[in-house]
């Protein structure tokens, strides 16, 4: 039997715990916790998440600050609202939507957020206390399921988690959450020999390639549970993740839907991640 996880609750639910505490920092410390988001150029898909993550702060009590560059923004403007961002006392948390327009270098931007308010936990030193076991920020989507196996009881210690893509913002992230919570760990990606005996071994499947239905049924071992980050469209333009769904949800324990499974967790984990750059100040 398996059990279609939900995201949306799992989300829901996180969000009424950060609200609350939100508000008691609000009621301790005087002043409300804050996030500032800065969007260049008109990109469709980036207006949708930027608009659900101020939404997202109206939500839970995080004041946001909204900043809408146009395309043709120069390197040094950009430049010096982040820093005044990085410099500003009532802000806790910096987000940059990405992807940056060709002529903006996006490293030198972002090297001018505080590791203090990486609320994407994109940075080196954040990634490097990742990897160290140490207190950090951490990227959003990868944070966002290792809560969601938390919320539902899904043991990590001692299993084999096998995590498919080695992205800065997803796989690697992932691979060294699973790790820091006492999993046997392995990282595949394009260029892996006998990709389907790694994923066969594992007890939790993490699948962020890319690629729509990638993960197929004779790739599952028996119970597995199976973690499908991927936001793709099928042939009929239907949106999908990497994971065969139909065909591989019976042999799992539990498997995350695409929609309503993933994608839920990742802005919530960014309110979550505000609220901890906030709490980290002081
Ligand atoms: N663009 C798409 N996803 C993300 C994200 O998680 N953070 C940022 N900064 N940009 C994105």
């Amino acid at each position: 039997m398996f059990n279609i996880i939900d995201g949306k609750k799992i989300s829901a639910d996180m969000r009424k715990s950060i609200k609350a505490e939100a508000e008691g920092y609000r009621r301790k410390y005087r002043r409300e916790v804050g996030l500032a988001v800065v969007m260049v150029g008109e990109n469709p898909a980036s207006a949708i998440y930027v608009r659900n993550k101020i939404k997202a702060c109206e939500e839970v009590g995080i004041k946001s600050f909204a900043f809408y560059l146009p395309a043709t923004v120069s390197q040094a403007d950009l430049e010096q609202l982040v820093a005044g961002l990085a410099a500003d006392e009532n802000v806790d948390g910096i987000l940059v939507q990405l992807p940056l327009p060709q002529h903006i270098s996006g490293s030198k931007v972002l090297s001018l957020i505080p590791t203090a308010k990486d609320v994407d936990g994109f940075s080196a030193e954040n990634m490097g206390n990742l990897a160290m076991g140490e207190k950090c920020l951490v990227a959003c989507t990868p944070n966002g399921i290792m809560q969601m196996l938390k919320a539902l009881g899904i043991a990590v210690k001692g299993k084999r988690a096998v995590v498919v893509g080695r992205s800065n913002v997803v796989g690697k992230p992932m691979a060294l959450l699973l790790l820091n919570a006492d999993a046997t760990v392995t990282v595949c990606h394009s260029k892996t020999e006998n990709l389907k005996d790694e994923c066969l071994k594992a007890d939790i499947l993490v699948a962020a390639v890319g690629k729509p239905k990638f993960i197929t049924a004779d790739m599952v071992k028996e119970s597995a549970v199976v973690i499908d980050v991927g936001m793709n469209r099928d042939e009929e333009g239907k949106l999908c993740g990497d994971v065969d769904f139909e065909n591989v949800k019976e042999k799992c324990s539990y498997i995350t839907p695409v929609p309503g499974g993933v994608g839920p967790m990742t802005i919530t984990m960014l309110m979550y991640n505000t609220l901890q750059a906030a709490l980290f100040r002081r």
